[in-house]
């Protein structure tokens, strides 16, 4: 992999674009330094939903997930950087909103479990597979980021 090319796949869910925050949670990811690699908004399909969370398919609150994840629009990104796959898991918060510390988008925004407002990658294989699943090979964008000499050491 290139120099600081890891990518993970950060969604923001159903509740999250309903209350408006996908300008802020793109902007928590400009800001710190990462680079926008793809972008998009759709409702998305039950089985694309039940492939994206297939490893959760036995727990109990799997088929309300499923029915809250296609109720609405979801905006689905892919983001680049150094670390970028636990890093996003960091700015995003536990998945306890009330566990979440301030300062976090869940610790921040939400306070339910079911209502958690995003979602990211948990590996940098999981963030592998994500992607191909939520985007077309030409739909994630490579492009050298000017500002990377300001941002790397
Ligand atoms: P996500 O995949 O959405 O980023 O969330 P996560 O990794 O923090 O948590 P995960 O275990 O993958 O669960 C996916 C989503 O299912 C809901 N959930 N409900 N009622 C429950 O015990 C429970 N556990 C998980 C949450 O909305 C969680 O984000
Ligand atoms: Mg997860």
């Amino acid at each position: 992999m290139a120099k600081n090319a890891e990518r993970t796949y950060i969604m923001v869910k159903p509740d999250g674009v309903q209350r408006g925050l996908v300008g802020n949670i793109i902007s928590r990811f400009e800001k710190r330094g990462y680079q926008l690699c793809g972008l998009k908004m759709r409702t998305a399909s039950k089985e694309l939903l039940e492939e994206h969370y297939g490893e959760l398919k036995t727990k109990a609150f799997f088929p309300g997930l499923i029915n809250f994840m296609t109720s609405g629009p979801v905006v689905s990104m892919c983001w680049q950087g150094k670390d970028v796959v636990k890093q996003g898991r960091a700015m995003l918060g536990e998945t306890d909103p009330l566990k979440s510390k301030p300062g976090s988008i869940r610790g921040d925004y939400c306070i339910d479990m079911g209502k958690n407002v995003c979602h990211g990658s948990d590996s940098v294989e999981t963030a592998q597979d994500e992607i191909k699943m939520w985007f077309k090979p030409d739909e994630v964008v490579d492009y050298s980021l000017t500002a990377y000499k300001d941002i790397y050491e």
